[in-house]
């Protein structure tokens, strides 16, 4: 059972460069263990081992070998360990099948035993490894690669994209269904990957396949058919994202530089979207009138898309639209009876989380229409939605999302608006003061990572045994995300609380030993510094973010964390980015993997 990234390539006299290539792009997928397996001529070989993408590099350009045509993947495992022979590519008895798997299959504890008794001998803990066997045993039952490959997947249950290689043949076979899978349209041959960053340094043409598509790839063809064999016309795409985008630019780690380019990537998002003076958005496939229908908003989310569905969620309540805010592993226990008039929003910056797509799959037979809120243009929740509205920030490569939810709670404001002036009765006090305010947030940003104190702060606050972060409305969403990157890349404590709960027991913990990060917005200011004396009162240091121009929490505050002043809604925003960077600089401090932490990944493809 695996979350991962899969490569593969053909078309060159030697893959090698550009296979390990594809997977150091990939490894914020996962990074336990990773393995590419070459077809030389003479035979597959394979190469894997337990540990980061980097640790493979190093063993296979120490052996040297080379191929045409190859295949590979880099490991975040849910189950079984991170072992050498836990690593993929998986291989069968005889060695001249080899497969690379994404996501899990259920039935794999059936195929198993089905397989040993008929002499296969298994050297994984893996479902995946059932895969090469079952090709096997087709193939030793007369069929050709492709033919026994079909058999095979016909086989299995769950969700999983799957590439294969059989010795002797110089193609690659690739399948999906739920899992992610891209092919790569390249001047000098073929990709094929979890994600468009794994080749985007030699190709942008793409054909984003399908579930339940099966496609042949060579050297210099390739053709995608049906489950049943039959032809399919797919017209390659065109990504807009640039390479270098993908790359780290001289910076120490993605997740700074993704925290720098903030600024353009909120431009991107809101390029042509606003009219500021008229009031008016923009939001392309949505022209005025679109959610005249939309009687009440629910969001599905996780991690940090949950808090940007979470503020959200104030956005729209603000507009006198009924909304909630779902985590979306708890969405189905969670979830009201979905009455006609509702609008299930999910937000997921990859499109692939599994969490959020399953809440939207529960939902489509209901009387509800969906939309996908995402970064990733023909990811899964993008086709699987009624409709899909894009964050356009970019490629984001940490595991830490930043620059996304900046874009996705830009995105969704838009659409509070778009949604306030369709609704009757619905409308924003002040549309126009708030999108000016809008059209200024890349500006404000920049400001804020351009004069940020967070890593002087950093330095003074680090230490402590415990990080508490408070805030009310759109602060609330924002100290628990605050929290959030703060556990994630530090491995410190830290909890996000609303304001006011803080004294209905977490204040119990509160010692001189705890930070108190408090987010101001200028609304309801005056009620969060009370929580902030009541910290005060026991000793706790408290760090607050607010504009300068508050002086009573600039007065108040025992370090200040500076934002620019704007509408209060905005506000969040920009907090948000000095709650980044603190994070950053504390996990810098302790020299912590910031773009990998540890345990986790960037896109949880399993529920
Ligand atoms: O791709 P998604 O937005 O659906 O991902 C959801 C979460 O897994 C993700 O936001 C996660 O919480 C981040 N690593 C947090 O920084």
């Amino acid at each position: 059972m695996t979350v991962c990234g899969i490569t593969a390539r053909t078309g060159r006299a030697d893959v090698v460069d550009d296979l390990l290539n594809g997977l150091k792009n990939l490894e914020y997928r996962g990074y336990d263990s990773a393995g590419i397996a070459l077809q030389n001529g003479d035979g597959l070989d394979v190469y894997k081992r337990q540990g980061e993408t980097g640790d493979l590099d190093a063993d296979v350009r120490r052996r040297r070998p080379s191929g045409e045509i190859g295949i590979g993947h880099t490991r975040w495992s849910t189950h079984g360990a991170p072992t050498d022979a836990n690593a993929h590519p998986h291989t069968c008895c005889g060695g001249d099948v080899a497969v690379v798997h994404n996501g899990i299959i259920e039935n794999h504890d059936e195929l198993r035993t089905e397989l040993e008794a008929a002499a296969h001998e298994f050297t994984s803990e893996t479902d995946s490894e059932v895969v090469p066997h079952l090709i096997e045993e087709r193939l030793a039952a007369g069929d050709g690669p492709e033919a026994a490959f079909r058999a095979a997947i016909d086989r299995l249950e769950g969700s999983y994209a799957i590439v294969a290689m059989v010795d002797g043949r110089d193609a690659v076979y690739a399948t999906r269904s739920g899992s992610p899978l891209v092919l790569g349209i390249a001047d000098d041959g073929y990709f094929l990957a979890s994600d468009v960053p794994a080749f985007l340094e030699y190709t942008d043409r793409v054909v984003f396949l399908e579930d339940g598509d099966v496609a042949t790839v060579t050297a210099s063809t390739h053709t995608i058919t049906d489950s049943d064999g039959a032809m399919i016309v797919r017209t390659p795409e065109t990504v807009d994202w640039n390479p270098e985008d993908a790359e780290k630019r001289g910076y120490d780690h993605y997740m700074l530089k993704e925290i720098d380019e903030q600024p353009d990537a909120l431009e991107r998002t809101l390029e042509g979207r606003i009219d500021a003076e008229r009031g008016t958005v923009d939001l392309e496939a949505f022209p005025p009138g679109s959610f005249a229908d939309v009687e009440r908003v629910q969001l599905v989310a996780c991690g940090t898309s949950y808090h940007a569905a979470a503020y959200a969620q104030r956005l729209l309540t603000h507009r006198g639209i009924p909304a909630t805010a779902h985590r979306a592993g708890e969405y189905a226990e969670t979830a009201n009876t979905l009455e006609h008039g509702t609008l299930v929003v999910g937000v997921s910056q990859s499109g692939e989380t599994a969490d959020t797509l399953q809440s939207l799959r529960r939902i489509t037979d209901a009387d509800a229409r969906t939309l996908a809120v995402t970064n990733v243009v023909g990811s899964t929740i993008s086709r699987e939605a009624d409709d899909a509205l894009y964050i356009r920030a970019g490629p984001e490569i940490g595991v830490a999302a930043t620059k996304t939810f900046s874009s996705q709670v830009a995105t969704l404001l838009l659409l509070a608006e778009r949604m306030a002036a369709d609704v009757d009765g619905a409308g924003s006090d002040d549309t126009s003061a708030v999108l000016s305010a809008l059209e200024s947030l890349p500006g404000n940003l920049r400001t804020v990572v351009d004069n940020t104190d967070a890593g002087a702060i950093a330095r003074r606050a680090n230490g402590r045994e415990s990080h508490f972060f408070i805030g009310r409305d759109v602060a609330h969403p924002v100290a628990l995300e605050g929290a959030l990157k703060f556990k994630e890349i530090t491995y410190e404590h830290a909890e996000g609380f609303a304001a006011a709960q803080l004294k209905h027991g977490p204040l119990a913990l509160v010692t001189d030993d705890t930070a108190v990060v408090a987010v101001f917005t200028g609304r309801h200011d005056e009620k969060t510094l009370a929580n902030v004396r009541e910290v005060q009162a026991r000793d706790a240091p408290v760090i607050a973010i607010a504009s300068e121009d508050s002086h009573s929490v600039v007065e108040a505050a025992d370090e200040l964390l500076p934002i620019p002043d704007t509408e209060p809604e905005l506000a969040g925003l920009l907090a948000n980015v000095q709650l980044q960077l603190l994070s950053y600089h504390v996990a810098d401090l302790l020299d912590r993997p910031i773009d990998k932490p540890r345990n986790l990944a960037k896109s949880v493809t399993v529920e």
